[in-house]
């Protein structure tokens, strides 16, 4: 194969039985990579080598914006028949025509290869800051039970089927993980991802197969009767009274995260210096005293002290009103920074839980498994993120929940403020680009420090500055 215009010759030249007896047989990768990258309602997401748009639909399903790209223009066309809405285009992967930071999650269903590397520097560029993004290609195919149904393309050239060998390295162990890392993408994992084709009989498993890109490769050498006449028989031996043809095969899954943008070198916010009141001194002389430095938060809110005074003034109020002990506010500011993926309260909040808790309980809160704690604290936690979360998911039994932890409904309201205000203060702090003080990281529990993984990563040794 050469140019990608090229590429409809062969996945667009049976784009009816590509998208009505091949693509159906994917979905269950489709739905297990969406739900490892927590698609969800409103995220705008980008399908690359989107084919006849299968996983696009069920990724609108889930209320998630949908855009694509595909080369082929006759796939290109029944995705658009079935998301007529949607943005779906007919391009190259190498050069998206998209701006930067367009998406918050882009995917592609063995669409992105070892032997088409390149196309990740788009995928990266289109993904705004902290965007998520989630590949399947090819495991290990040989030692997959389902091997068989692959075997025919191996009709193709010889020049054909060492590229289609190439094309798969990217399921080696180690070789994604590199791949993604060294185009900058952070927090990189594989995810068990299920493949299993079902075909009604031989022959609807021979056209499926024959409908696809390499299979065309195959039948250019063999022509199309050999193609489905050997796929058929190679299927005859699978055949089970009652049950339908079914391969599985290996396929690994991947998926990362663009980094979250960092300050200027030096700069602790994306904000610049506020000027130094008396106010302000005070504020600083205040951290110095109690850390022995002054916080990245306090340079920041400098700028507006009043305002931070007025939302601790009122947490303190919601936190007393809800009887709160230090380890409930530590299980509440922890889960609740760590659901907002708030990297700065997590950390800070995760030791002082740790002090009160023990560094287990705390890296437990912030990872969201709750072990060790009593049930009224997991009622608490439990709360904390669905308040973060889904504010409109919650239900009358949730609430619920909480009476029966033994919190009347004016506590239930202090608890849910407190909630809410620390929301507030992690919303605002991350959205002005606040770097968690290097202190936190430096000298916090490593068993908290592994478990924040997200959010921005602390600022950079600052020791020495006023
Ligand atoms: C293995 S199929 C995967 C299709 C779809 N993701 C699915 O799950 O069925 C590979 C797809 O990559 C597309 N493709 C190949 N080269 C491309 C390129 N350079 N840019 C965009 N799409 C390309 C093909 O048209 C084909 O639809």
């Amino acid at each position: 194969m050469t140019g990608w215009e090229e590429v409809d010759e062969g996945w667009g030249r049976q784009a009816v039985r590509f998208a009505t007896l091949s693509e159906p047989a994917n979905c269950r990768e489709y739905v297990a990579l969406h739900h490892a990258l927590e698609l969800r309602a409103g995220d705008r997401l980008l399908d690359v080598a989107c084919g006849a748009g299968l996983a696009l639909e069920l990724g609108a399903l889930r209320g998630a914006r949908p855009a694509g790209i595909d080369a082929s223009r006759r796939l290109v066309a029944v995705a658009r028949d079935r998301l007529p809405d949607a943005d779906v285009r007919v391009g190259d992967m190498h050069a998206l025509p998209w701006a930067d930071a367009d998406f918050d999650v882009v995917t592609s269903f063995r669409g992105i290869w070892g032997t088409t590397p390149d196309a990740l520097a788009e995928v990266h560029r289109v993904l705004a800051p902290g965007g998520r993004i989630g590949l399947t290609v090819w495991g290990h195919i040989k030692a997959s039970p389902g091997a068989w149904a692959l075997a025919p393309f191996r009709l193709a050239s010889t020049g054909s089927v060492a590229h289609q060998a190439a094309m798969v390295s990217l399921g080696r162990p180690g070789a994604g993980e590199e791949l993604l890392t060294s185009h900058g993408f952070v927090d990189v994992r594989r995810v068990q991802v299920p493949c299993a084709w079902e075909f009604a009989d031989p022959d609807a498993y021979a056209l499926a197969l024959a409908s696809t890109g390499p299979a065309y490769e195959a039948i250019q050498v063999v022509g199309e009767e050999a193609f489905l006449a050997h796929a058929r028989t190679i299927a005859e031996e699978r055949v089970r009274e009652g049950l339908p043809l079914r391969a599985e095969i290996d396929v690994v899954g991947y998926v990362a995260r663009r980094p979250v943008e960092r300050p200027a070198d030096g700069s602790t916010s994306f904000l610049g210096p506020a000027p130094v009141t008396e106010a302000v001194e005070e504020l600083y002389a205040d951290d110095r005293d109690e850390l022995g430095y002054v916080m990245n938060a306090s340079r920041a809110w400098a700028h507006l002290p009043e305002v931070v005074d007025q939302l601790f003034g009122a947490l303190g109020t919601a936190g007393t009103a809800a009887r709160l002990t230090p380890r409930q506010r530590g299980i509440l500011v922890a889960a609740t920074a760590a659901a907002r993926g708030d990297a700065y309260c997590a950390l800070a909040w995760g030791g002082k839980l740790a002090s009160a808790a023990g560094d287990e309980v705390a890296a437990a809160v912030l990872t969201g498994t709750d072990a060790g704690l009593s049930d009224v604290e997991r009622a608490l936690a439990t709360w904390a993120r669905q308040v973060v979360r889904d504010p409109n998911g919650t239900t009358a039994t949730d609430v619920d929940r909480l009476r029966a932890a033994g919190y009347s409904d004016a506590e239930i309201v202090a608890i849910t403020a407190f909630v809410g205000l620390r929301l507030a203060f992690s919303s605002i702090n991350d959205a002005l680009g606040l770097l968690p003080d290097q202190q936190l990281a430096a000298d916090g529990p490593p068993a908290v420090v592994e478990s924040v993984s997200f959010g921005r990563s602390p600022a950079p040794d600052r020791s020495g500055d006023a």
